[in-house]
């Protein structure tokens, strides 16, 4: 048989992996041979794996539960709360594209006041953080475009901010560097960035000049300095596997330590051809079984646990297709609640055959 490079944008499960994937500091991802599932596409994001050699006739196996996984998301989309969701959004990410683009090409200050009363306009829509959670995961049909993806971001780490209990001026600030976090984007040739091909190296180079790259266009800007080492540093990891200067835990910026998963989290949710947004469990389990060790302990375990308790009550699909509620938490298993089945209680973290596969 065959084999092709693909990006991890156009991987579906079903897929055949042709060859060993490896993270950049040579860590086995996924072996040879492995058929691709959701729960190992979302891995490749994890690891920012971009691209991967597959088997070209493999059968690919359509996903039986496509439709089952949009309906809570559809749901959603049908309620009138939405559709004005949808309107202020639309109108944010035009607004914010125009300023965007002023930022690189002329020099004037940025205007955070206006930056930020905008996107209030979306928060305003959302009485609390659960809704602001659904809403963002029914937008996922848009483009994957820079603006898109750093008003999600920034919207996201706005929540986490709340969980974390930082105050207004704190939570503006981290909300801002969300917001302006990947602006060097702007400033790399747009055909790398959607390239539907392998990067060669010099190109993945490239890429990850966006951080330096934003950074100098805000450092002098009269901004909170913080905003600017978020653009700086959100590519850096605590255990020094990131980019660009490979810092580690206590010589990153705080906030940049946020963005950082606020990032990782849009990019492993993102819809694909052949699916709606990645059940949000599944995220969990991830990072619990690749470990927290990139993260800010206290970071990643408020926002993980956050996004958990966003569900519980909610309406779930196990793998062995029976229906149930999520009714309590296993703070030292986040992804393996306990779920109420008719009038039986399953302890996840006790079924380890059983998981859920779906929001209901
Ligand atoms: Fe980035």
């Amino acid at each position: 048989m065959k084999a092709a490079k693909i990006l991890t944008a156009q991987a579906v499960p079903g897929m055949i992996v042709a060859e060993d994937v490896y993270t950049k500091d040579h860590h086995l991802v996924i072996a040879k041979d492995t058929t691709l599932s959701d729960k190992i596409i979302t891995r490749l994001e994890f690891y920012s794996i971009t691209d991967l050699s597959v088997l070209t006739d493999t059968n690919i196996i359509e996903k039986e539960n496509t439709i089952i996984e949009t309906t809570f998301y559809e749901e959603i989309k049908k309620s009138e709360a939405f559709r004005r969701f949808h309107k202020a959004y639309i109108s944010t990410v035009n607004d914010f594209q125009n300023t965007l683009n002023n930022i690189v090409t002329n020099d004037k200050e940025i205007d955070t006041d206006h930056l930020l009363t905008d996107l209030s306009k979306i928060l305003y829509q959302c009485n609390t953080n659960i809704e602001l959670f659904n809403m963002l995961h029914c937008m996922r049909e848009f483009d994957d475009t820079t603006y898109v993806h750093s008003l999600n971001v920034s919207l996201i780490c706005n929540i986490i901010g709340k969980w974390l209990h930082f105050s207004p001026e704190d939570l503006e600030v981290i909300t801002l560097c969300g917001l302006l976090h990947d602006l060097g984007k702007l400033l790399i040739p747009s055909d790398i960035i959607t390239k539907p091909a392998k990067l060669t190296q010099e190109e993945y180079t490239t890429i990850k000049t966006h951080a330096l790259r934003g950074y100098n266009l805000l450092k002098d800007k009269n901004i909170d300095s913080r905003i600017k080492n978020a653009a700086l540093m959100h590519h850096e990891r605590c255990d020094g596997s990131g980019y660009p200067y490979g810092l580690t835990n206590e010589h990153i910026e705080p906030f940049a330590k946020l963005v950082s998963i606020a990032d990782v989290y849009d990019a492993m949710t993102c819809a694909r051809v052949y699916r709606g947004p990645l059940c949000p469990f599944e995220v969990v389990s991830i990072f619990e079984t690749e470990g927290y060790t990139k993260y800010d302990p206290k970071y990643i375990m408020t926002f993980l646990e956050g996004i958990v308790q966003t569900y519980i009550h909610n309406n779930v699909r196990l793998n062995d297709k029976k229906e149930g509620e999520i009714v309590l938490i296993n703070r030292f298993e986040l992804s393996r609640p306990v779920v109420k089945v008719n009038d039986q209680f399953i302890d996840l973290s006790k079924h380890r055959n059983l998981y859920i596969e779906s929001l209901i």
